[in-house]
């Protein structure tokens, strides 16, 4: 009798090693952006469909949690770890704990930084995605026009896309600063590097410091009203808004319209989550940067494969992560403005028309 309940724990206990195993784990920042979200259901359709057994879990905007579900998906027998830090820095003890357990550590999206332990990178060309704000930004400034007024928005100083983002922005606007078209309205350190092209990352985050949102929305709202407190009302008039993201960039841009000396504003974004469609179809919003999630998952499920094959994922180039050169393939990135919106967004089949009024 006594034997026979040991052999019935033994298989339970079987079944309930078998059905935890996860091949791989997804770990994702936080639920209360609509962007993660995104990335969750397209991750958990695509794995489905894949056939591997998966777990998507959040960290919550905090290290501490992001460190315990990578921990708890290591004793699930996770094989591949996608992770999207919160902070890049703080992840890397979360990356070395599992490649110590012999996991293969996929860095998606944001790029965990300062540790060896990150065997790929899975992005968008974030580089491009600033600079195709400066574009769209200089693109609005009637020909031979000096003088413009620029407010500069950023995103976290922990997470290295912030860095990459205004890199790109910065490649773009700086000659446009340097040359009187623009004038930087919100960073005095900005002014003072108007004539570098080639800004360190001290100096970067000089300015990000001044400019961050923190990627938090009431951050880059209370930013935005305490820079119109102290801008005089001959610098605001047509503003040119350089905003990091969708949620951002309707924090600010609400900011501006309420502002009576502002008579007309442009303002970046990225991500073409729903809300920001709405407004660049209302002119609430100027563009976003469609960054096709379902590419960026569908990259990240292939270099799982790969590994869980032991084969190598596809690369194009590195990113430096301030330990090593990590191996990546980035992925192309499309401005989405009124003009264009029911073609990329509506028909290419990323958001149903059904979602939106007055297309
Ligand atoms: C992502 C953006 C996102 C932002 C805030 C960045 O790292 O690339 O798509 O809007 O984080 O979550």
């Amino acid at each position: 009798m006594k034997r026979i309940s040991l052999i019935v724990a033994a298989l339970a206990l079987g079944a309930a090693a078998f059905a935890q195993q996860v091949q791989v784990g997804v770990v994702l920042p936080t639920k209360d952006e609509p962007r993660w979200i995104q990335d969750q259901t397209r991750f958990q359709t695509a794995l489905q469909n894949a056939g591997i057994s998966s777990e998507v879990l959040f960290s919550q905007g905090s290290s501490a949690t992001e460190k315990t579900n990578v921990e708890s998906l290591i004793t699930k027998g996770v094989k591949v770890l996608v992770l999207c830090p919160q902070d890049g820095s703080a992840a890397a003890a979360a990356a070395d704990e599992a490649r110590q357990a012999g996991v293969k550590v996929i860095s998606y999206d944001r790029l965990i930084r300062d540790t060896a332990a990150v065997d790929y990178y899975v992005t968008f060309d974030s580089v491009q995605v600033g600079a195709a704000w400066g574009k769209y930004l200089l693109s609005k400034v009637p020909a031979g026009k000096k003088g413009n007024n620029l407010f500069i928005y950023t995103g976290a100083s922990s997470d290295n896309n912030a860095f990459l983002f205004f890199q790109g922005a910065w490649q773009v606007l700086q000659p446009k600063i340097a040359d009187g078209t623009f004038i930087v309205r919100n960073s005095s350190r900005a002014v003072a590097l108007k004539n570098k092209a080639n800004l360190t990352r001290d100096e970067q985050a000089g300015i990000i410091g001044q400019t961050t949102t923190n990627w938090n929305f009431s951050d880059a709202k209370n930013k935005a009203e305490a820079n119109l407190t102290s801008t005089g009302k001959s610098d605001k008039g047509t503003v040119f808004i350089c905003a990091p993201n969708d949620g951002t960039a309707r924090a600010i841009a609400d900011a501006f319209a309420a502002d009576k000396d502002v008579t007309k504003y442009y303002i970046t974004g990225q991500d073409a989550e729903i809300a920001s469609i709405q407004y660049i179809i209302d002119g609430k919003q100027s563009m976003t940067v469609l960054k096709d999630v379902r590419t960026l998952v569908k990259d990240a499920i292939a270099a799982a494969e790969d590994f869980l094959y032991g084969k190598t994922p596809e690369q194009t180039t590195t990113y430096n992560n301030g330990a090593i050169n990590v191996p990546a393939k980035p992925t192309a990135i499309v401005t989405v403005t009124k003009d264009n919106v029911q073609k990329e967004v509506i028909d290419s089949g990323y958001w149903p028309a059904s979602d939106f009024t007055g297309l």
